[in-house]
Parts: structure tokens; C-alpha cells; sequence
């Protein structure tokens, strides 16, 4: 067996060899109303109008009893502000959510609505008749022995659970939530208990991630209707998850050498234990600590204690998701039998977990925010992290410096929030596994927290926020509109990741939103692309340039290390042909990459209406010198900004190489390209791209997205990349300035409208260099 130390090398080892999953060796200028895309999509309205008279003060507050947030100025205009920010909240209802993409993104109406979309404000006194009543457990001085004394205790107190039907009628998305948790719930119900399955590498993390989330629903549902039904089903669910059919029939059953299984089981189990306390004979209450010590928490200390067992290798050294959610699974466990446990494991856990996810998986985001594992790893990592601490404060009363460990944790919610383009996420990297129970929700609890009720007010539109977690997370007399005051721009400068985020609206679906990348090419648990320089670009609706995605996680040395050498660099989908930038020499970029970035903004809010239209002469812009990141060339910078009020991009490369040059990009549009022009189509829309002052032998070429065929092989074939087409100017060694012009096709722009830059050397770009 290997030890601690020897897995621990390099920052990515694997101690499974290749193919572990999660742990590599681990408008403006028109805003139109929402439109009809051609094609029979459909766009769904959520949350109708609905029209609530507001229950104001007295009446509530006999329901809620004591406030924390009471108004200090309770005028007769503060009562009338109140009933009016709380009305006007109910007649706009929920925002529509587009069906006809993958992330079904929220659908803003062209609207001012000065009441409603105020700056965000967390509990304003207005609202307090709509806030959380007060915790009535608050220890004098905190301590894990100092419990609760009522149930639940994980995450839903009971005095959470008394105010909420009243909350839920005076909030549209409480009310949405709980109808959706409803539904599911149902459709749970009537399925067979999950049934085993062990997905090569990745374990049965599925199993268990989709068993928490109906324990989830189960427990939410019986907890607001007393109905034992939901806790029936709850018992078979758990019943089959320590069944003889469910895995070996020893301690190894929640298959603890990939240990997240064994924490998201183990977290599931805390949270039937503790929702349906009231409701469970205890006979059941002695099986389901039998059952969660066994196969969970005592896997828990050997991975802690045991020098002799390697599935442990998170618990140190690991800033990222695996940490998160192996200490969180564990935590919320050992809390929801603390007291009952006569075994002194519980205790001891907290002993452990607490200490290690401060060291660890709270320093998983870099100071600027951005989640180092790739922007999708972030919804793991902060799921773990947000359940962690969030148990601990309801369970004990302290967070037990959790939400301080680190000082810039709370950026990690704006990081989410630039990351998001029009369309989709700027998802470089691993996406990672299916999310189950996963979600973005964390923003509420950080909202709350982290005093930033904008992280909230932007959580409560996207479609992931229907579940259990919200309806406690989400304080509803929060205010305000999250675009209110929210910069266009924002650069996030860590070496680790250094990247940029531009657009011209967050709430125009047509908007445009460009986002660029330098940074590392290591040390982000081999979840990373060879991809500096990549881009994305939203226009219209439409991405227009974007990302492949995770290769099959299940191929060989996928996540063998991130050393040159690497097979992981030989998938399509992780070596730089595969990405939104240059390529030198046709060779892949240099693992020890260390580029540097500039960049600069006009500076831009979007204020209170969603109807926004930038300043003619907005800008912003973003360069990297990523001449280390190449082997055969002596310079190649790359630039981007943006031009003409916010409406085309100016993409902008130097090159001085020894070997062939290739400017790549991704789409999933038509293109016909011809020459320095290309056109690309898709979804009705149209953008074209041109190559400005083209030197000699410059022009658009395309191919299928997948490797030359001269290429050195993976250990297995690529997975096929389908109706991706790859733009590519391909030119032999030599000097370059590649000047290429993105020109969405706006409905209200003439061909005179589009501007052509002058052609200015990277170095000398500024705010003003194009005007
Ligand atoms: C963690 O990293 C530090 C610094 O690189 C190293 O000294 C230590 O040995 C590592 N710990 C383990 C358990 O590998
Ligand atoms: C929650 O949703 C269910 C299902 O739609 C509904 O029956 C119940 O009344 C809702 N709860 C509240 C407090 O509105
Ligand atoms: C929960 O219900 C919503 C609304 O019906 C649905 O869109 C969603 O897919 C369901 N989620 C799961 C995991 O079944
Ligand atoms: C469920 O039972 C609790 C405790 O007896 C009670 O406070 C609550 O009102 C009941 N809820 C419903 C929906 O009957
Ligand atoms: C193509 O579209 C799919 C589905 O929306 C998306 O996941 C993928 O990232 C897109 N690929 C590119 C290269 O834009
Ligand atoms: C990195 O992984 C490759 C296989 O992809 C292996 O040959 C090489 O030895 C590994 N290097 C290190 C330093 O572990
Ligand atoms: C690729 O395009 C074909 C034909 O339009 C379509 O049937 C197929 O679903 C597409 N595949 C993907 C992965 O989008």
C-alpha cells in the first residue's frame, strides 16, 4: 500500500492509477423582449404573476415572533416602501427560463421597474416582516459538545421549518421551489430504490449523489406535511443502500477508495437521520447509526488514522473539490448522531474534518476568487463546503471559523458569477461527473454571510435553485435587482488562473460576452486543458466559440499527472489543438507556462433597468504575453477587446515563430469560409469574422474537430467531437500580427454601422487605442 507521502507527490497523484474521475493523480443597445428562436424551441414561463396581498407587520410577526432585523424606523413611508418593494416582487413573479438550451437560462423582460430592481440589499427593515424570525439557540461560547437541543440540526432547524409556509406565501421563488421539491419528490416516490452500480473508476459516486438527493426530497416533503409515507420510502431508499445487492457485503460497501461515495452516502444517511428524527422508531435510529458508522465514519477515521490505508490522500495537501465533499459528507454525518453515538466516533471525526477542510478545501479558490479546479468544479467544491458549514452553525451555533479561513472565499460567489457568459458558462477544463444534489445554492448561504445579497438575488433565477437547500439558504426579504450596480467587466489576475470577463448586459440573452484565459497550465488537479490564450464568445443567443468539454473520464491515464509527458495531453479534448488559441509547431503547449496579462475597462455598472445601453465609447480589453507557454517560438502575445460600443471583438495575436502557426477556433455554427472572411450561422443568427490586413498566405481554412493525423496517439481514440467545426488560419514559421474582427450580425446594425480598427501593436493598446 502506498502511504500518505509517496501519494501526495506533485500535487496530482493518482493512488488509483489512471482514470480516477475527480481527483488527478487526481443592446445593451437592444434588449429585446424574449424572442421566439426558429425552430419550434419553446420558452417556458415560470411563475406567473402571481398576486398576493402583503401581510404586513403585526400580523406576521405574531406568526414569526421575534425578529433579528427589526425596522428601526418604522414610519409610515418605511410601511409603504415595505408593502410596496414586497407587492411588487409578487407581480413580477418569477423571471421566464429558456428551454431551449442546456443551462436554460434565465429570460430578463425589457423592463425598468424602479421598485423592484433597487440596488441589492440583504433584509432591508422594509422587509424584515418577510425575514427569518431569530435563532432561539444561541450558545454563550460555542462548542461541538454543545449541540442543539431540538431536531432537526442539520441545515433546517425547526424554528426554519415553522416560518416557512408563511414565507413561502409571500415569496414567488420559495413558492416555485417548494412546488418543484414537491413534484419531485413525487416522481422519487414512485421509483425503485437506486440500484448499484460501480462505474469503473468513478465508483458509484452516481449512486450516491442521486440517493442523497431524494433523501433530500423525502425529508423536506415529510417535514412539511407529517405525512410517514415520505418516510417510508426514505427507509427503503436507505434500506437498499446497506442491501445485499448494494455492493460487497463488508466494510468496504460504500466503496471508500473512492471516497467521495462514502461521503455523499455517509451525508445522506445524516440527513435521514436528523429530518425524520421524530418519525423513526428507534430500532431504525439504532440501524442508521449501525449503518452510517460502519460503512461511512469508521472508513472516515481510517482515512484519517490509518497509515496503512491510501484512500485517505485528500485529507491533506488537496485544495479542491474532494476535500469539500469528503470533510462535508463526514461532518454532516458525525453531527446528526452526535449525543447518540456511544461510540465516540462522531466526536472524534469533527476533530479531524473541521480542521482539514479549513486547511483545505477552503483554500481551494485563489485570492481572486477564481475555483483553481476549473468552473465547473467549483459546484462541487462549494456544495461541500456550504453543507459543511452551514451543519456546523445550525448543529453547534459556530462555524468554527469556516466562513474565515479564508479571507477571500467570498469572492469565489462573483468568480461564479463572471464565469457565466450569455449563453453558458466560460467552461475551460473538466466539467466533471453528473451533479445530482449538486448545485450553485452555496451563493445563499454566502449571500447571507458574506454580506453580498447580489450572489443571491442572481441564485434565485438560475434553474439549479429548486431544492431543499434553498428554501433555508434564501432569506426572502432580501431586495433589489443583482444587475443593479453589478461592473460589466471584471479580470482575475492570480498566476493560477489569470482570465478575463467582458460583456455588454447581464440581462440582454442576445448580449455580448467574451471571456479569455492565460494563467497555469498545472496545478489545478489535473482537471486543466493545455489552453492559454483560449476564448469563448457569446453573441445573439449564440456561442459562437466554445469549449469541448471533459474527455471520457474513464481513459487510460487520463489523470495520470500533468508532467509535458503526460497522456492525458494526447486527447484531443486536453492538448492545445483542442482549444481556442494558437498552436506552435503543432506541438502542445509548455506545461511550465507562465504568462503575463493586461488589461483595462471604462468601468461600466449596469444600473436598475434591464434595459441597459452602453456609452459609445465602452470598452474593455485584455492581453497576455504567452511566449513561455510555446517551445519553438520567441514571441506570442495574444489580445482581445472590445469595440464599437461593446457590439464586435477584436481578437489580436504577435507572433514570431520558428515553427508552423495555427490559430484555432472551436464552433458549433455553420461556417463558410472563404478567404480572410468567414460567415458563420447558427440559431438563425449570423456572425462573420475577417482577418484585417491579412499577411501574405493569411486565410480561413476548415477541419473536423480532431487531431492531424501525423499527431503522436492517445492510449485510446478520442471520442468524437460531432458537428464541431474547427476555423483554422494555418501559416508556416515566420512573423505575424493576425488582426481577426468578430462582427456579430445585429438586427439593428447596417453594414455601415461596423467599425474597422486601426491596427495597433499589443503593447500600445489603452482604452483609447482604437477610438
Ligand atoms: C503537503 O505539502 C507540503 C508542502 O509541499 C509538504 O511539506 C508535506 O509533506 C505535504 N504533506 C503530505 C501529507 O504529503
Ligand atoms: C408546497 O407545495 C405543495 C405541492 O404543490 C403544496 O401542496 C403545498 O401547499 C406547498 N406549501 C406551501 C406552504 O405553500
Ligand atoms: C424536478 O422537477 C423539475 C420541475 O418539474 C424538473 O425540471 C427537474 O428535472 C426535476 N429534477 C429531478 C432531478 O427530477
Ligand atoms: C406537523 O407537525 C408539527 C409538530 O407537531 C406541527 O407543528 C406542524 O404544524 C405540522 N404540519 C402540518 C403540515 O401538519
Ligand atoms: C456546442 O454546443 C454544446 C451544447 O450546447 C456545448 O456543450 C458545447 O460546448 C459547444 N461546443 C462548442 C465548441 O462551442
Ligand atoms: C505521468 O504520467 C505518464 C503516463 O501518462 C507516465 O508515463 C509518467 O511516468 C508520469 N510521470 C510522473 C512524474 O508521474
Ligand atoms: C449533429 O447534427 C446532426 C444533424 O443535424 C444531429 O442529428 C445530431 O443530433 C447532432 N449531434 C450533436 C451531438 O449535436
Amino acid at each position: 500500500m502506498a502511504n500518505y507521502s509517496s501519494i501526495q507527490q506533485g500535487g496530482n497523484p493518482s493512488p488509483y492509477g489512471s482514470g480516477d474521475p475527480y481527483y488527478a493523480a487526481s443592446t445593451g443597445y437592444i434588449t429585446p423582449a424574449p424572442v421566439k428562436k426558429s425552430g419550434g424551441n419553446n420558452w417556458l414561463k415560470f411563475g406567473l404573476p402571481v398576486l398576493i396581498i402583503v401581510i404586513v407587520g403585526g400580523v406576521v410577526g405574531g406568526i414569526l415572533g421575534t425578529r433579528k432585523h427589526t425596522s428601526s424606523s418604522s414610519t409610515a413611508s418605511a410601511d409603504a416602501a415595505a408593502s410596496s418593494a414586497a407587492s411588487v416582487k409578487n407581480q413580477i413573479g418569477r423571471f421566464a427560463t429558456a428551454t431551449n438550451s442546456e443551462w436554460m437560462m434565465p429570460v430578463y423582460p425589457s423592463t425598468t421597474n424602479a421598485a423592484a430592481f433597487g440596488a441589492p440589499s440583504l433584509i432591508p427593515s422594509t422587509n424584515a416582516a418577510v425575514a427569518w424570525p431569530q435563532d432561539p439557540f444561541s450558545p454563550a461560547s460555542p462548542d461541538i459538545l454543545t449541540t442543539r437541543p431540538d431536531r432537526p440540526r442539520l441545515i433546517a432547524p425547526a424554528y426554519k421549518w415553522a416560518a416557512l409556509p408563511q414565507l413561502i406565501k409571500s415569496d414567488p421563488y420559495l413558492q416555485g421551489w417548494n412546488k418543484t421539491i414537491f413534484g419531485n419528490a413525487t416522481n422519487y416516490m414512485s421509483l425503485p430504490p437506486v440500484v448499484y452500480f460501480m462505474d469503473g473508476d468513478s465508483g458509484i459516486l452516481d449512486n450516491a449523489r442521486e440517493i442523497k438527493m431524494r433523501i433530500k426530497a423525502f425529508g423536506y416533503v415529510y417535514r412539511m406535511t407529517n405525512d410517514t409515507q415520505w418516510v417510508t420510502r426514505a427507509w427503503s431508499e436507505l434500506q437498499n443502500a446497506v442491501s445485499s445487492s448494494f455492493g460487497p457485503n463488508d466494510n468496504t460497501k460504500w466503496n471508500p477508495t473512492h471516497f467521495l461515495d462514502t461521503a455523499e452516502l455517509s451525508a445522506a444517511f445524516g440527513i435521514a437521520y436528523d429530518w425524520m428524527y421524530d418519525a423513526w422508531s428507534d430500532d431504525q435510529k439504532t440501524t442508521i447509526r449501525a449503518n452510517v458508522i460502519q460503512y461511512g465514519l469508521n472508513n472516515g477515521v481510517s482515512a484519517y488514522t490509518d497509515p496503512t490505508v491510501f484512500f485517505g490522500w485528500w485529507r491533506t495537501n488537496t485544495t479542491g473539490n474532494w476535500n469539500c465533499v469528503c470533510n462535508g459528507g463526514l461532518t454532516l454525518a458525525s453531527l446528526s448522531i452526535l449525543g447518540d453515538d456511544t461510540t465516540g466516533v462522531a466526536t472524534q471525526l469533527l476533530g479531524l474534518t473541521v480542521d482539514s477542510a479549513k486547511q483545505n478545501c477552503a483554500l481551494a479558490p485563489s485570492d481572486d476568487g477564481t475555483w483553481s479546479e476549473t468552473a465547473h468544479y467549483w459546484y462541487f467544491g462549494t456544495t461541500g463546503f456550504s453543507e459543511m458549514t452551514s451543519a456546523l452553525m445550525t448543529a453547534t451555533g459556530s462555524d468554527y471559523g469556516m466562513l474565515t479561513a479564508n479571507s477571500n472565499f467570498h469572492l469565489t460567489g462573483m468568480f461564479h458569477m463572471y464565469a457565466y457568459g450569455t449563453t453558458s458558462p466560460f467552461d475551460w477544463g473538466d466539467h466533471g461527473p453528473n451533479k445530482f444534489s449538486t448545485t450553485a445554492n452555496g451563493l445563499f448561504l454566502f449571500a447571507e454571510q458574506y454580506k453580498s445579497p447580489q450572489f443571491a438575488l442572481w441564485q434565485r433565477e438560475q434553474q439549479d435553485a429548486a431544492e431543499p437547500w434553498s428554501m433555508f439558504w434564501y432569506d426572502p426579504s432580501i431586495s433589489g435587482a443583482f444587475w443593479n450596480g453589478a461592473a460589466l467587466d471584471q479580470f482575475f489576475d492570480n498566476q493560477l488562473d489569470q482570465w478575463g470577463s467582458m460583456r455588454s448586459s447581464w440581462t440582454d440573452g442576445h448580449a455580448l460576452y467574451l471571456a479569455i484565459k492565460a494563467g497555469k497550465n498545472q496545478g489545478h488537479q489535473t482537471h486543466n486543458d493545455l489552453d492559454v490564450g483560449d476564448f469563448v464568445l457569446d453573441a445573439l443567443g449564440t456561442r459562437w466559440a466554445g469549449e469541448l468539454g471533459s474527455g471520457d473520464y474513464r481513459s487510460p491515464d487520463y489523470f495520470s499527472n500533468d508532467t509535458q509527458t503526460s497522456n492525458r495531453w494526447l486527447y484531443y479534448r486536453k492538448m492545445t489543438e483542442g482549444q481556442n488559441t494558437i498552436l506552435i509547431n503543432r506541438v502542445n503547449q509548455n506545461v511550465l507556462a507562465l504568462p503575463t496579462v493586461n488589461h483595462d475597462t471604462t468601468g461600466e455598472q449596469q444600473g436598475s433597468s434591464t434595459v441597459y445601453t452602453v456609452p459609445s465609447d465602452s470598452t474593455a480589453f485584455w492581453t497576455t504575453d504567452m511566449t513561455s507557454a510555446y517551445f519553438d517560438a520567441t514571441s506570442v502575445k495574444r489580445g482581445a477587446r472590445l469595440l464599437n460600443a461593446r457590439r464586435q471583438v477584436l481578437l489580436q495575436d504577435e507572433i514570431n515563430s520558428q515553427g508552423t502557426v495555427d490559430w484555432r477556433m472551436h464552433t458549433n455554427a455553420t461556417v463558410d469560409a472563404s478567404g480572410t472572411t468567414a460567415t458563420l450561422t447558427r440559431d438563425g443568427q449570423t456572425m462573420t469574422v475577417s482577418i484585417l490586413n491579412a499577411p501574405a498566405g493569411a486565410s480561413f481554412s476548415t477541419s473536423m474537430a480532431q487531431r492531424y493525423a501525423d499527431d503522436p496517439t492517445p492510449p485510446v481514440p478520442d471520442q468524437p467531437n460531432p458537428n464541431i467545426t474547427v476555423l483554422i488560419i494555418s501559416l508556416p514559421a515566420g512573423q505575424y500580427t493576425l488582426e481577426v474582427l468578430f462582427n456579430p450580425q445585429w438586427p439593428d446594425m447596417a453594414a455601415s454601422d461596423f467599425v474597422t480598427p486601426p491596427s495597433v501593436p499589443l503593447d500600445s493598446w489603452s482604452l483609447t487605442s482604437h477610438n
